[in-house]
């Protein structure tokens, strides 16, 4: 490992908040049920909003809330500025905002703009308007290849399996033009060429802004623009529903006609007092592709898939880094951190032996290889305790602070995720990761998620000995280490730290770094590692004494 030409992050004097904040994913539908129905809501959200600010975090991002058919679990809007009933209504939204920010959590909400559900007014009026008609601009509509239109008008294909297009019926029953959908078919592609769909999510930005939120994690914005004439892939064997790294931008992602949009967007958000800030969930590598989205009058984040996608081994996590800062500084922008969230098998379980990119939200079901407990919370509390000590900014998935595992024994007749259906169940999909949150252990049969017991995802059984008041206040549980770690990385300022690689500790068996007073070591190898007689800040081997060794898996803050 080639450490003196490795890059080093410079401490940053500017202080937005969204530079090195710890934004935690709440996953509503598994968050908490105040009604019972076995669905979480907002209520449930303010109801729990003391637990979420004594974990320390500074936002919460909150996934779907607003009406929809659920079809990719409110991936599928069908009104933009509305609340839908499982979840509650804008005066909980309202109430929730106000209790999040009198713990002081700012709300980020996510805003899903490369398209709507089928059931949305504007797609209906489409299917109901004719060929060439203003409804149908507002997506992409077009006529089949073939002699009578019967072969898809290219050869996209879906994300979650399947070709990306499907066939419409006229009112007279006959068949008519195809649409054009990356997801779901109950997921239409917007047109992001018609200005009246630029202006009408300028205006959902004002909404929810007018109510006070913070900000957005913008859904797949890589999707939104579409080569003119919409031409076939010219690699899909390659490339699959995706792209190749390091490749010219192909005709569904990335393309330079979004940039105008987004600082567009920015400017909206500037225009509002407070920090308001948006995330984008731009999968585009490698980072110094992303890198563009995050230039200062775009995107004030996006979120770090290289990091997310990287195998844990020091090798790659060295270069992952070295990535991520070179990118990231080049535009004045901050990394981000991310090792769980609600597309990806969860890092404890991810961790325990199971091979495979964890963003190919393949899931792990009753048949497959099951992974080794207690093997992937070790290296997942390590994998964290590492991460959170890297200056930027952090986020968490709901339930990993308990160490949650993935729910890997799902049985299919419970399963939801249109990956699943869509692949006649060869990739098992997402659900494991969304399973509701244990809170109070033997609370009802849900551990506390609601009072009845009723669960839109059943528990496993081992939730229970996750639970959150099995762990609240218990010295090395999980729970407290986060709190720990999250409060001492506040109290250091490693969030707007400094970062440069330990030539002592970096090798193909350890990696380590400072940033600022603090060294970090992380033990990738199999032997134990005699430490350097220093302070001991934190670490996620229980009862680690000065002069000590550390474990394999296992990761340490010192003191310089
Ligand atoms: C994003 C979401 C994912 C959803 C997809 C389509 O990747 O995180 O859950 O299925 O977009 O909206």
């Amino acid at each position: 490992m080639r450490v003196d030409t490795a890059p080093k992050h410079a401490a940053r004097s500017t202080s937005e908040w969204w530079r090195s904040a710890i934004i935690y994913q709440v996953y509503p539908r598994s968050f908490a049920d105040s009604n019972g129905d076995g669905m979480g809501d907002l209520p449930g959200i303010t109801s729990r909003m003391g637990s979420l600010a004594s974990l320390g975090i500074d936002a919460i991002w909150l996934s779907p809330f607003m009406r929809s058919p659920q079809k990719d679990a409110g991936y599928d809007v069908s009104d933009y500025t509305d609340v839908d009933p499982l979840f509650g209504t804008l005066q909980d939204f309202d109430a929730m905002v106000s209790a999040a920010h009198a713990a002081g959590i700012r709300v980020l909400i996510d805003l899903v703009p490369n398209h709507t559900s089928s059931q949305h007014r504007w797609f209906q009026a489409a299917l109901a308007a004719v060929e060439g008609s203003p409804e149908r601009e507002f997506y992409h509509f077009k006529d089949g290849r073939g002699e009578s239109g019967e072969l898809p008008p290219n050869n996209w294909l879906s994300l979650f399996g399947g070709p990306a297009w499907t066939r419409t019926t006229n009112a007279d029953g006959s068949l008519g033009q195809w649409y054009c959908h990356l997801f779901d078919s109950s997921q239409p592609d917007l047109n992001w060429e018609n200005p009246l769909v630029q202006e009408a999510f300028e205006d959902i930005l004002r909404f929810w802004l007018d109510r006070g939120v913070d900000g957005f994690r913008v859904d797949q914005p890589h999707a939104m623009g579409k080569a003119p004439g919409l031409p076939d892939h010219p690699d899909i064997e390659r490339a699959g529903a995706g792209f190749i790294e390091g490749e010219p931008s192909p005709p569904m992602w990335f393309q330079e006609s979004v940039h105008p949009i987004f600082r567009r967007w920015r400017a909206v958000l500037d225009s509002y007092e407070g920090e308001r800030a948006m995330c984008g969930e731009a999968y585009v590598l490698p980072l110094s592709f992303m890198a563009l989205w995050v230039r200062p009058d775009e995107f004030h984040q996006t979120f770090n898939f290289r990091f997310l996608d990287s195998e844990w081994n020091s090798q790659i996590i060295f270069e992952t880094i070295n990535e991520s800062f070179a990118a990231f500084d080049a535009v004045g922008a901050p990394s981000t951190w991310v090792l769980s969230n609600h597309d990806v098998i969860r890092h404890a379980s991810r961790m325990g032996g199971v091979k495979g990119r964890p963003t190919a939200s393949d899931g792990i079901g009753p048949k497959s290889a099951q992974p080794d407990r207690e093997l992937g919370l070790k290296r997942a509390r390590a994998a964290t305790l590492f991460t959170l000590a890297l200056p930027g900014s952090m986020y968490l998935y709901q339930g990993e602070e308990l160490g949650l595992p993935e729910h890997t024994t799902l049985a299919d007749e419970f399963r939801q995720d249109p990956t699943f259906y869509r692949t006649g169940g060869v990739r098992v999909g997402r659900d494991g990761c969304r399973v509701p949150l244990p809170w109070e252990a033997g609370a009802g049969p849900a551990n506390g998620f609601n009072s009845t017991g009723k669960a839109w995802l059943p528990q496993p059984e081992i939730y229970a000995e996750y639970s959150r008041d099995r762990q609240d206040g218990v010295q090395g549980s999980t729970l407290e280490l986060y709190k720990l770690a999250i409060r001492l990385r506040k109290e250091l300022k490693l969030g707007d730290g400094s970062f440069e690689w330990v030539p002592e500790f970096t090798n193909e068996k350890t990696l380590g770094f400072r940033n600022g007073e603090i060294l970090v070591i992380h033990n990738f190898g199999s032997e134990p590692l005699q430490l350097p007689a220093l302070k001991i800040v934190a670490s996620s081997q229980n009862g680690l004494t000065l002069g000590a060794t550390l474990s394999a898996d296992q990761t340490v803050w010192l003191a310089v």
